[in-house]
């Protein structure tokens, strides 16, 4: 297919592994013109707006064992922490003094931790009824979801990282892409808006799995969509495969911003701690949510995914400081409300006025 026709395509909201064909081969001139596209995309439905979510890394202990994860169970190098409720809340306070309204607590899955969460979520809204909640906590029961649900969480982030089912079950031994498929199904039974997404460059990745991986994407609609590079880590099993693409990532944002213009995009973290003006670039080409770090500083270094995280070494003011001054340059705004998802109403103007069918595809 013509990167022309693909472009075309991709501004009507449709989507096939040929037109990611296209764009994945297209030269630099077509790459701006995808660039422009995906910016124009992203002014008319949230014009200048950029969100901003407080991250609170609350444990990096895990059970699992990841290949590409820093703080996977077998490395005993990793120095573990555990944050107690009272200091989740003083993040919490934090977060709500910068004027977020929205927290994503993070951490590993660490089943003491997130014994606390359900208390922790009841303790947050009551102090704070106006701060959304996103947690991101792995795989978890039905029943926990629920729980966590009722207490008053609104979102969960959980990416598959790759939809290739054995690459899936190599590089997370003991569990299986179907299971955490079936885990995102429940969490938007729940009524959870829900974020997932994927690694670009995963050793052994191919093109096709890229392609899939973005299919699988285009397929669940979710509210919001993580994607990042790989990175590798020196103390776990693919040390010595290189990182992903950046400017494969870019060019996947932009596709997604065409082709789920509702969608919330962060810029993430990842990104910028391959390459500093990464998030600039990834704002202007459609991505508008940044999730800045509001963890203890003392610990942020402790939660070490992969190596040299950006904003490690910053207090919680110098990265606030840093986002705003990364989102002005990028000629844009920092938006502090809630930044809900506009699934549920895109839907509705969606099949009143333009998109295809989903069986069209
Ligand atoms: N490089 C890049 N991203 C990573 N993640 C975990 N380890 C790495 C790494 N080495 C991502 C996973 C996970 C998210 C929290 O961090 O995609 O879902």
């Amino acid at each position: 297919m013509l990167f022309t026709q693909a472009l075309q395509a991709l501004k009507q909201e449709q989507l096939n592994v040929d037109i990611i064909n296209a764009v994945l081969t297209a030269t630099p001139d077509e790459l701006a013109e995808l660039y422009s596209a995906a910016y124009q995309a992203r002014l008319k439905i949230f014009g200048k707006k950029v969100f901003l979510r407080g991250l609170i890394e609350f444990s990096n202990h895990c059970s699992n064992l990841c290949h590409y994860c820093g703080i996977n169970a077998a490395n005993i190098e990793q120095l573990r922490y555990r944050l107690s409720s009272d200091e989740i809340l003083e993040c919490a306070k934090i977060g709500s003094q910068l004027g977020y309204h929205t927290l994503v607590l993070q951490a590993g899955e660490d089943p003491i931790a997130t014994h606390r969460l359900e208390d922790i979520i009841i303790s947050i809204k009551e102090k704070y009824p106006h701060m959304a909640i996103t947690l991101s906590a792995g795989m978890q029961s039905y029943d926990t979801y629920k729980k966590w649900r009722l207490a008053g969480a609104d979102r969960y982030l959980m990416r598959f990282e790759t939809s290739n089912r054995e690459l899936f079950a190599k590089v997370r031994p003991g569990t299986t892409l179907d299971e955490r498929l079936q885990a995102l199904e429940w969490l938007r039974d729940l009524g959870y808006q829900v974020g997932t997404g994927h690694l670009i460059g995963l050793p052994r990745q191919t093109n096709a799995d890229l392609a899939a991986d973005i299919m699988l994407l285009y397929k669940i609609r979710p509210d919001m969509i993580g994607i990042g590079p790989f990175i590798p880590h020196p103390a776990t099993p693919l040390a010595a495969y290189p990182h992903g693409s950046i400017d494969t990532t870019l060019t996947e944002l932009a596709i997604l911003r065409l082709a789920l213009p509702y969608v919330l995009l962060p810029a993430t973290t990842a990104l910028g701690s391959l390459q500093s003006d990464a998030p600039l670039r990834a704002l202007s080409y459609g991505a508008n949510v940044i999730m800045p770090n509001i963890s203890p500083p003392a610990l942020r270094k402790l939660y070490a995914i992969y190596p040299n995280k950006a904003g490690s070494l910053e207090d919680v003011s110098a990265t606030h400081e840093r986002i705003l001054n990364l989102i002005n340059k990028a000629d844009l705004t920092a938006d502090f409300s809630r930044g809900d998802s506009l699934l549920a109403t895109y839907r509705q103007t969606d099949t009143q006025h333009h998109a295809p069918s989903e069986s069209s595809h």
